[in-house]
């Protein structure tokens, strides 16, 4: 008999098991029914997690099941139309990122839980992992003053192909995979931007899309920021998958680099240390930042559902990211320093 909050998950695969562990973890969740197109998954997934109804059939499990949410964490082609169906059955729900594969079809999903009335999350979780939490914190305190620049970085040759092969198909790869969660940092840190330009390169031989993407953002505020990004970078130590931040302001400056050594350094001296996020009991280095991530993700989910308050990174909110990675294609494409606020 269930007595929490009722949630199904949709979608068994290869990142539905850190959302799965996290949903354990959050006592006032109860995990109902999980589904996936692949039986197998969701059964095995059930099994693990103890959860007693299986679907193969999103349909079936959203008018079998009385949900208060549904955690969508199948790949982007499919998030619309669920995420429509879930609006139909006026079910709340979580969208993995990226949203959609069009910046329409995002629009269209935000639209259809508005008009069903019913609370909408992505979970974009890098802006919810503990080392980035310290850097805002920092600039949050004014101790370097006002930033006037920002560098948000992910440089690896990580085999991202042999967990997530449908990678190497995406003719919108980095920017929409990956760059997204360094855009939705940087406008975590930086607030909104006006203007962009963006280059990309293909740099690994027989992948459809984009590998490596450089951008110039200039924010409302004045700030200037850089996002680099590849999977094409053989380095030593290689940082996957750690995100390095570097900032400098009118009295100082914050570093975030490998290792998680967070460095500020200020009027009052130069301060250094390490901000190593938790070894969660299921979770496993190098990723143990990223899972932690997913836990305080749901969390917040949870609060804000509980509290009846729109998330942070609500379906509204997430446009704005997505919009970044749009006028990014666009810039790409015109070789134009692009505006992004008319994508959103
Ligand atoms: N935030 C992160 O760091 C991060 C990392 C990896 C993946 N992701 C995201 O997680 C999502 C899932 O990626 P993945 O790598 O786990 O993919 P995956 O292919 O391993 O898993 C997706 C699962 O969804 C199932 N599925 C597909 N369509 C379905 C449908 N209509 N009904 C029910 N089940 C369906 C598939 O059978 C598969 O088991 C993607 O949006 C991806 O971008 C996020």
């Amino acid at each position: 008999m269930a007595t929490g909050i009722r949630a199904g998950v949709i979608g068994c695969g290869f990142f539905a098991q850190n959302h799965l562990h996290a949903w354990r973890d959050i006592d006032d969740v109860e995990l109902v029914a999980v589904c996936d197109l692949d039986r197998a998954k969701a059964e095995t997934a059930a099994a693990n997690f103890g959860v007693p109804s299986v679907y193969d059939d999103a349909e079936a499990m959203l008018t079998s099941e009385t949900l208060d949410f549904v955690d969508i964490i199948t790949t982007m082609p499919t998030h619309r139309p669920i995420a429509e169906l879930a609006a139909r059955c006026r079910v709340p729900m979580i969208v993995q990122k990226p949203f959609a594969p069009t910046i329409e079809d995002c629009r269209a999903i935000v639209q259809a839980a508005a008009d069903a009335g019913v609370p909408l999350m992505v979970h974009e979780n890098f802006r919810f992992q503990g080392p980035i939490r310290a850097v805002r914190d920092v600039l949050q305190s004014g101790v370097i003053g006002q930033p006037f620049f920002g560098r948000i970085a992910w440089r690896t040759a990580y085999d991202v192909y042999a967990n997530q092969p449908y990678l190497a198909e995406e003719e919108r790869f980095l920017l929409l995979d990956l760059v997204i969660h360094l855009a939705d940092v940087d406008r975590f840190l930086f607030g909104e931007v006006e203007r962009l330009t963006c280059h990309t390169q293909s740099i690994k031989p027989g992948i459809k899309g984009e590998d490596s993407a450089v951008l110039l953002l200039r924010h409302e505020n004045g700030v200037t920021s850089v996002l680099d990004a590849t999977y094409s970078s053989k380095r030593d130590p290689d940082p996957f998958p750690q995100t390095l931040i570097e900032i400098d302001g009118s009295e100082g400056s914050v570093r975030l680099d490998f290792g998680f050594e967070l460095t500020t350094v200020s009027p009052a001296g130069t301060e250094r240390r390490t901000v190593e996020p938790l070894l969660l009991p299921w979770a496993a280095k190098p990723w143990h930042g990223i899972q932690e991530s997913v836990l305080r993700t749901q969390e917040h989910w949870v609060d804000c559902l509980k509290a009846g308050r729109e998330p942070d990174i609500s379906g509204a909110d997430n446009l704005k990211t997505y919009a970044l990675c749009e006028a990014a294609y666009a810039s790409q494409s015109s070789g134009q320093t692009v505006d992004p606020r008319v994508f959103a």
